[in-house]
């Protein structure tokens, strides 16, 4: 595992961003793994930069994302959907069809995380982006997920909707569950970049690197890839 640490979040996102433009100079029809969260807005602005300046296109690109909360239609200003087009998808030139989000309205969502399984073995990452949990969690893994799990329903813990309670107007409107991309999915991404930014990141940081791998700490499976980089800045990276 590749520990990067940069100076600030700025630099950060530079760098998880020049990661991607490389890889999409080299293949136009790549397929990105995409996170939401706070922590990847900036690796999202710099590739909307690099993309003005017309360094990079995403005509042939094809996206999947990890996860969606369940319950929250994808018009909604609170759903990932929506996040994803706000800060990446309506400032690019990608095609919206091919971009892979779970449906957490869907009628049937065992059926959906089925389906969203499926469409993975056939999309495999060339580069997966992971925000962190402060719990250690990646997607929506919980710590004590199985690391062999594939796309599932999960019921998010409760320090989680703590964490994303700043999103909301209040804890009670956070959903309680989500779809998300299963461990062995994110494994199986050809290189991981994860991104951690602040000192709330810096006990999962830590568990991650120095903590062995323990179902605890799902992030902690990150050491196992043979292709992953974490770009920490100095505040996440205080407890190394
Ligand atoms: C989001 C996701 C989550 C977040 C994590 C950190 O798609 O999968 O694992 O990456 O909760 O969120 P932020 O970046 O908001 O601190």
């Amino acid at each position: 595992m590749k520990i990067i640490v940069a100076d600030n979040y700025n630099a950060l996102s530079q760098i998880g961003a020049d990661l991607v433009i490389g890889l999409l100079k080299t293949k136009k029809n790549a397929v990105l793994g995409l996170a939401t969260g706070t922590t990847p807005i900036g690796l999202y602005q710099k590739l909307i930069e690099a993309y003005k300046q017309g360094i990079v296109s995403f005509k042939q690109v094809k996206t999947v994302n990890l996860d969606e909360y369940v319950g929250i239609e994808k018009q909604n200003e609170q759903s990932y959907a929506y996040f994803m087009r706000k800060n990446l998808f309506d400032y690019v030139d990608i095609d919206l069809n091919n971009t892979h989000i779970p449906n957490g309205s869907a009628q049937n969502l065992q059926k959906e995380c089925i389906d969203y399984s499926l469409l993975l073995t056939k999309t495999r990452q060339d580069i997966q982006i992971l925000g962190l949990g402060s719990n250690g969690h990646i997607g929506f893994n919980e710590p004590f997920t199985a690391f062999d799990s594939k796309t599932h329903l999960v019921k998010l813990s409760q320090q989680t909707i703590n964490d994303n309670a700043r999103l909301f107007e209040s804890k009670n409107q956070v959903p309680t569950h989500a779809i998300t991309m299963g461990i062995s999915e994110i494994m199986a991404a050809k290189r991981i970049i994860l991104l951690a930014s602040g000192k709330n990141k810096a006990k999962a940081v830590y568990d991650a690197i120095n903590g062995g791998v323990n179902a605890k700490c799902p992030a902690s499976v990150l050491s196992l890839h043979s292709n992953c980089t974490f770009i920490l800045d100095r505040e996440s990276a205080s407890m190394l």
